[in-house]
């Protein structure tokens, strides 16, 4: 059975208070097991139209765009930031059916970006790139070929750090035209794999980059309301914050629906590696505030404040990032916040699982109707690799949690 109803969030909210079980009558509603079967089901359309005997494992899914009902492919050159993530989702069907087939799909395509580890950091998404694919193959097979790759990845991405400012530099290129050293806030997510080599074998120096490349995003990259800017830039030398602004958003004050999210699952996992309560308050004043700004179905409009809500595209993948955090945050906080956090996550899944963001059979795709850069026209409303990626880890994380299992995590 497909879920079919958009599940109101004000609604939940009233059966959340009513109820004082960890659930809802109306969360257990939500068939995690069905919605993790129509993705086996996606993958293996997917890997059909990649052609399956003659697989080029260099060509990584992108996106879904207009009328194309397949993938378009992207080679796995160090600028094309999204090529980890279809290895990513490979590996998590691989672990939600144990189809051997997949293993072996997953370990050709993640083993297309080893040679990443050793050659100079294009920029700060060597993170993306190289934990979504290695780290999970890893966390999946226990097999020392895969540690020693993300071991040198991070000594790698480490090399982008400077010091003076206390921040990983996102974006090499972008020096000059942005005005200094950058960091946008997607390079959060990236810090996982610093903790995660400064547990593993690798330079305990690691783990300082990432904690303090946090303490000095959480001081200067939001708002008093705790929303954040896309970019901040720093003055390289003297370390100054010289100013936030936008790159992918609708404007430097307003707040890009993903930049957001990748904040709410940034910092929840800086306080699952550091047990920072600093870190733990800071995850849940950025969730709170995102929580607040969305509509009924909590899959946010691309940015907040687009003034064309509610005839703006909405991003999908934004709320499969959140909702994969929030089933992580929920674990760290009081019951009813914890009750609060997990019935919001579910009601996410359940809406992004109905027909409305669903591909269906019209794609190879799980999601439809996520937005990567609005202002630069590119993946508006598409399909993307990234959307997929996370749904499915939200989905795996729902699956332990409803068994009583402990986070899914790479540690
Ligand atoms: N990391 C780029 C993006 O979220 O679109």
């Amino acid at each position: 059975m497909r879920n079919i109803i958009l599940i109101p969030f004000t609604l939940l909210l009233l059966a959340s208070c009513a109820s004082s079980s960890s659930s809802t009558a109306v969360n257990d509603d939500f068939d995690v097991d069905d919605a993790l079967a129509y993705c086996h089901r996606q993958v293996h359309r997917s890997l059909d139209a990649l052609g399956r005997d003659s697989i080029d494992y260099t060509m990584m899914p992108r996106n879904i765009q207009g009328n194309d009902s397949v993938w378009s492919c992207r080679r796995s050159t160090p600028d094309e930031w999204c090529a980890g993530f279809w290895p990513g989702v490979l590996w998590y069907d691989y672990e939600a059916t144990r189809d051997e087939c997949l293993r072996e799909e997953a370990e050709r395509f993640t083993s297309s970006l080893g040679y990443l580890a050793h050659r100079p950091a294009f920029d700060h998404d060597l993170g993306f790139l190289m934990f979504c694919s290695y780290g999970n193959a890893y966390r999946i097979t226990g097999e020392s070929r895969f540690k020693e790759i993300i071991l040198a990845s991070a000594d790698t991405l480490a090399t982008l750090f400077n010091p003076r400012v206390g921040t990983i530099l996102s974006w090499p290129r972008n020096v000059e035209m942005l005005g200094g050293h950058n960091t946008i806030m997607d390079n959060m997510i990236n810090l996982e794999m610093l903790f995660w080599a400064a547990r593993n074998g690798g330079d305990s120096r690691l783990y300082d980059i990432a904690v303090k490349h946090a303490e000095t995003t959480m001081k200067y990259h939001f708002r008093p309301d705790g929303t954040c800017y896309h970019v901040a830039v720093y003055d390289p030398d003297s370390g100054e914050f010289i100013k936030g602004m936008t790159h992918q958003g609708y404007s430097d004050s307003s707040t890009w629906a993903r930049g957001q999210a990748w904040a709410v699952y940034g910092y929840t996992m800086v306080y699952r590696e550091t047990r920072d309560p600093r870190f733990l308050d800071f995850a849940r004043k950025v969730t709170d505030v995102y929580l607040s700004r969305l509509p009924d179905d909590m899959v946010p409009y691309w940015d907040f404040d687009d003034p064309e809500i509610p005839a703006a595209p909405r991003d999908a993948s934004a709320a499969g990032i959140v909702a994969s955090a929030l089933l992580e945050l929920q674990n760290y906080v009081s019951p009813a916040d914890a009750r609060r956090y997990r019935n919001a996550a579910v009601t996410m899944l359940a809406n992004l699982s109905s027909d409305k963001y669903r591909s269906g059979d019209a794609r190879t795709s799980f999601l439809d109707h996520s937005t990567g850069h609005k202002p630069a026209g590119s993946e508006i409303d598409a399909s993307i690799i990234y959307a997929d990626y996370y749904y499915i880890e939200a989905l795996l994380r729902l699956r332990r949690l409803n068994a009583g299992q402990g986070i899914l995590a790479r540690r």
